[in-house]
């Protein structure tokens, strides 16, 4: 595991999108999972920003999606990935992922996702962020490193980080449908990104706490090849 420290969002989104391109450049990036939220936002902007060939034969995995939004609604992740990442590469639509949060039978969309991963050939780089909480996708605390795709409960700590994608934080789901930490790890590459003092001690506990469940993010540290690009306020409370 790598950790870097650079200046801002604009360094960070540069760094990460370096690594995405260069795989995509050699030829080695038939799938990419990706994280929502601020924190890689930079990256997809870079990467835009490069005109790259070949985005079209790339598959793109989400990592989660809420439960229960309507279809079309800006703040599922459906939305979100077509919006932030699908327009501007120029991913073709047929391959774009998303886990289905409004299925009848959502344990039997969890199995589903958990198939279209492993017959796309498995997940070449993901992007991750991580909570307050210490969650990756939205695999919160007590989520075991054996877990697969299921429906999860979201903390009452990530709703009201969330909420400033809702009118308001009643408007949160509660529950989503998320990759598990063993899902996670299947990826050949992770490039987690952290910005801001308000994710200092989740980054912290990550990375030099005890390697547990009670910080999913820490399973990171048993991952085979995990880049790690912090802000200086992120990367605070380190030693
Ligand atoms: C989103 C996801 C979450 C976010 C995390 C950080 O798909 O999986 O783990 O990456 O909640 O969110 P931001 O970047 O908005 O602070």
């Amino acid at each position: 595991l790598q950790v870097e420290v650079l200046a801002d969002a604009r360094e960070i989104g540069r760094r990460g999108a370096d690594v995405v391109a260069g795989e995509l450049l050699a030829g080695r990036l038939r799938v990419l999972g990706v994280a929502t939220g601020s924190s890689p936002l930079q990256v997809y902007e870079s990467l835009a920003a490069r005109d790259l060939p070949g985005w079209d034969g790339v598959e793109v995995f989400a990592l989660d999606e809420y439960v229960g939004l309507p279809a079309g609604d800006r703040a599922s992740y459906a939305d979100v990935v077509d919006r932030e990442v699908r327009a501007p590469l120029g991913v073709d639509p047929a391959r774009v992922h998303v886990p289905d949060g409004r299925a009848d039978d959502l344990d039997a969309a969890c199995d589903a996702y958990e198939q279209a991963l492993v017959a796309a050939g498995g997940v070449d780089v993901q992007v991750l962020g991580i909570g307050a909480t210490g969650h990756i996708g939205f695999n919160e605390p007590g989520s075991p490193f054996s877990s697969r795709t299921r429906v999860v409960e979201l903390t009452p700590r990530t709703v009201a980080d969330n909420a400033r994608f809702f009118a308001s934080a009643d408007d949160v789901p509660r529950r989503a449908i998320t990759q598990g930490i063993a899902t996670i790890a299947r990826a050949r590459r992770h490039v987690l990104i952290a910005r801001g003092e308000g994710k200092a001690e989740a980054v912290r506990a990550a990375l030099e706490g005890e390697v547990a469940p009670d910080c999913p993010a820490s399973a990171l540290r048993t991952f085979e090849d995990v880049l790690v690009l912090l802000d200086p306020a992120a990367a605070s409370l380190l030693t």
